[in-house]
């Protein structure tokens, strides 16, 4: 295997690794670890190029170092992708590869599930490196982490409408939620038992069935989903929801939802902002499933109690930077990024002078 580095400016470490004999071409990127050791997903994709990947890993790996630091999760930020079509490409001998790839790292950065890369195929790259997180709940890991990210989202999403409406409950609340797969389905479920009117779409025929047989839920088409009349809009499919077209047909006065990369570009917080709609920014209402998982790889043991604990905390972060935004007049998703380098600069300050700490 060749394992080289790239130089990236304002990343600790960027580096490529080839294996002709598995196949693997793979990136890890080393955003920040100045608040802990970079945890963030392996993801699988079929990039065209190696620029291609190289700009999505970077991007996603700054993307954990400010999710972790607002979450609090005393981890920084890093991820990896390994470039091909899951199809053709997956073997064990390729997932044994990445996991010599990260145990080279010597445990700066620690991967975990992220798209087309499941539990199975991190079990195996556990086999050639311990810095795996995520792993099954039989195997002592904090298996699935959906539940607890739909968790986040729903008390995330009590906290907007008690921020914006001033309600205390959401019974009668309005919501449409965007997608309903692994998060959407476990926050339908809480809404509706928190007594919210619920409206629904998905792509997926089987699973907008699976939802009207299991609740009390109004379906919608896909195309009305995001224009609905309704107090809360719920993105849990795809990113690039809130866009130059979609912003000004938006009839919600919330936008909280799971999805990442909810904005197609952060100046589309402003519009949200210019049109009167609270944006719960992505990372920080989303947090739950990185809480979860740090919980199991910082304690040396999955704890589910110290979990939920922090998952709790959520709501906490979202009106501390609501705050924030109020204050300086800006919009919650620029007061998010101001608040996490914030918490990473003074965790760089703190390293440079600990006597003082
Ligand atoms: P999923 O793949 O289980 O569910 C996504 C659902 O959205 C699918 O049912 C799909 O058919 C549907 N969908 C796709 N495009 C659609 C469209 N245009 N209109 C309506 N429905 C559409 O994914 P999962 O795990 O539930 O994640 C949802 C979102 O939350 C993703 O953006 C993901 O990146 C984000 N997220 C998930 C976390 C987790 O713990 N699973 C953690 C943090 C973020």
């Amino acid at each position: 295997m060749q394992i080289i580095d790239i130089p990236v400016e304002g990343y600790e470490r960027v580096v490529r690794a080839t294996d002709p004999a598995s196949g693997l071409h793979a990136i890890i990127s080393v955003h920040d670890t100045t608040l802990g050791p970079a945890l963030g997903g392996l993801r699988m994709w079929p990039y065209p190029d190696e620029g291609a990947a190289l700009f999505d890993v970077n991007r996603l790996s700054r993307g954990m170092t400010f999710k972790s630091a607002v979450a609090r999760t005393g981890l920084g930020g890093g991820k990896a992708v390994i470039i091909g079509e899951p199809g053709k490409l997956k073997s064990e001998a390729l997932y044994l590869a990445m996991g010599r790839f990260i145990e080279a790292l010597g445990g700066k950065y620690i991967t975990a599930e992220d798209v087309n890369t499941d539990i199975a195929d991190l079990e195996i790259v556990r086999r050639a490196t311990k810095w795996v997180t995520g792993l099954r709940r039989e195997s002592g890991g904090s298996g699935n982490p959906s539940p607890y990210t739909a968790l986040g989202v729903f008390l995330g999403l009590q906290a907007a409408v008690e921020h914006k409406l001033d309600r205390k409950d959401l019974k009668g609340v309005t919501v449409a939620v965007q997608g309903v797969g692994a998060v959407g389905s476990a926050l339908v479920l809480r809404l509706v038992e928190a007594g919210a009117k619920v409206r629904v779409a998905d792509r997926n025929e089987q699973r907008v069935k699976a939802m009207v047989d299991a609740h009390k839920v109004a379906v919608i088409k896909e195309a009305d989903i995001l224009t609905q009349d309704v107090d809360v809009l719920a993105p849990c499919a795809l990113g690039a929801v809130i866009t130059d077209a979609t912003a000004p047909k938006l009839r919600c006065k919330v936008v909280a939802g799971a999805a990442n990369n909810v904005l197609l570009a952060p100046s589309h917080g402003k519009l949200l902002r210019d049109r009167g709609i609270l944006y719960a920014p992505d990372y920080v209402i989303n947090a739950g499933g990185i809480i979860n998982v740090g919980c199991e790889f910082l304690r040396g043991g999955y704890d589910e109690k110290e979990s939920l604990k922090r998952i709790e905390r959520i709501p906490h972060s979202l009106r501390e930077l609501w705050q924030i935004a109020e204050r300086d007049g800006i919009p919650a998703n620029e007061a998010a990024d101001r608040l996490a380098q914030s918490l990473v600069d003074a965790g760089k300050a703190k390293k440079k002078s600990p006597a003082r700490s």
